[in-house]
């Protein structure tokens, strides 16, 4: 089954680019644990000739992607920022101008503006809630929006078919950070993105065992230069990276479900805390952007944000007061995961940006895993308890 077919989600992250082996009969796609590929004669090969060039278990884990994400064609890389890295490094040029939303990832905003911008490729950082800012910041050099939603950490949604709608007007492409939903529960590609990049070290891989990336493309205007940076560049998957991706993109259907229902729960059980000042999750009716979220995802996911009443010290004696919850960075995995955002994954966002953005010293973004919930529950009322005795002295 290799290509794309009527089949559902579930169906495809299961099957998808993934038949038996011919040879063996194996039902799973073994790992091509090679760096070569013998040639019957000079150039002349079955497909593969280097695997950095190209791989057959990488080459089934990016087809299934692909699919599931409506795309035609998906690449991957060592890391979510090497695929951020591989699109602008072939896309861009000095003299471009790159709109970018000013709530993303920290390790994207530290290489568009410590990296990408001494290279002379200009990117201004927009709140991208507000469409007719980003209008009024394009330039006649403007290339590209950069867009994620939800944004990390502060989980605001960005109106992705608002967004399409500008660049169309202005002839601008539009890249989508689909990280933090999923393909399970966004799918850019059909409301019009040319690119979708993915994390696949989160809710892809799922496990917390693998670092990697992607990239799907709507059609083939890109492929071609894409894939040339791909293997120019060099920042790809080894097989079996690309084995462990594609063993955890088969159970995503069924992990984001458990993962919604669980930061559901926890985040009502959270909203009616009184050592919680406020919970931000897109689930809630109490999130500003609700209705968007219902309008263009098809579930709220697994991440939420809560600010701790207090302030610094409130928040790490809630962090190492927690027993199930892992203080660490990323998101995504079965287990749970708590982190400090202004300490941890935008620290490398400056203080004042990080402040007029809203990232506070009292905000924690949690990563809600598929743990039993009443034992997550019990979890945040006993750290809540520990920090409101600090938080209010005798
Ligand atoms: C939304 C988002 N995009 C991209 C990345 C970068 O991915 P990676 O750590 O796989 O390089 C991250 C990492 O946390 C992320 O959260």
């Amino acid at each position: 089954m290799d290509a794309p077919t009527n089949y559902r989600f579930s169906t495809l992250a299961i099957h998808s680019h993934q038949a038996s082996d011919p040879e063996t009969g194996a039902v799973i796609i073994p790992i091509y644990e090679t760096s070569t590929f013998e040639q019957e004669d000079a150039g002349k090969h079955k497909g593969y000739d280097y695997s950095r060039s190209g791989n057959p278990t990488r080459r089934a884990l990016e087809g299934c992607l692909a699919d599931l994400e409506g795309g035609a064609y998906g690449l991957c890389f060592a890391s979510g920022l090497g695929a951020l890295t591989t699109v602008s490094m072939a896309l861009f040029k000095p003299g471009d101008h790159i709109l970018c939303g000013d709530d993303v990832y920290g390790g994207t905003y530290r290489f568009f503006d410590k990296v990408f911008r001494p290279l002379g490729i200009d990117v201004s950082f927009i709140d991208f809630t507000a469409p007719e800012e980003v209008q009024r910041h394009i330039k006649p050099n403007t290339k590209a929006l950069y867009l994620e939603t939800p944004t990390n950490p502060l989980l605001k949604l960005v109106d992705i078919q608002a967004m399409v709608a500008i660049a169309k007007e202005h002839n601008l492409l539009t890249i989508l950070d689909n990280t933090f939903a999923s393909p399970y529960l966004q799918k850019g590609i059909s409301i019009g993105v040319d690119i979708v990049l993915h994390s696949t070290t989160k809710y892809i891989g799922g496990h917390s065992d693998v670092v990697g990336g992607a990239l799907i493309l709507k059609d083939d205007t890109y492929f071609q230069p894409l894939r040339f940076y791909q293997n120019s560049l060099g920042a790809t998957p080894d097989p079996f990276a690309s084995w462990l991706t594609l063993r955890g993109l088969k159970t995503l259907a069924i992990r984001m479900k458990a993962h919604e229902a669980n930061a559901m729960a926890l985040a009502q059980f959270l909203e009616s805390h009184p050592g919680v000042e406020n919970v931000i999750y897109p689930g809630l009716s109490s999130h500003p952007q609700h209705a968007l979220a219902k309008k263009q995802m098809s579930g709220f996911g697994g991440m939420i944000s809560v600010r701790i009443k207090g302030g610094l010290e409130e928040a790490r004696t809630f962090m190492k007061s927690l027993k199930l919850f892992t203080l660490a960075e990323s998101l995504g995995g079965v287990e749970s995961l708590v982190e400090h955002p202004a300490l941890m994954t935008h620290a490398s966002v400056e203080p004042h940006i990080r402040k007029a953005i809203g990232i506070t010293d009292n905000l924690v973004r949690m990563s809600v895993g598929i743990e039993d919930i009443e034992d997550l529950k019990q979890d945040m009322a006993q750290a809540l308890e520990k920090t409101t005795k600090i938080a209010q002295p005798q």
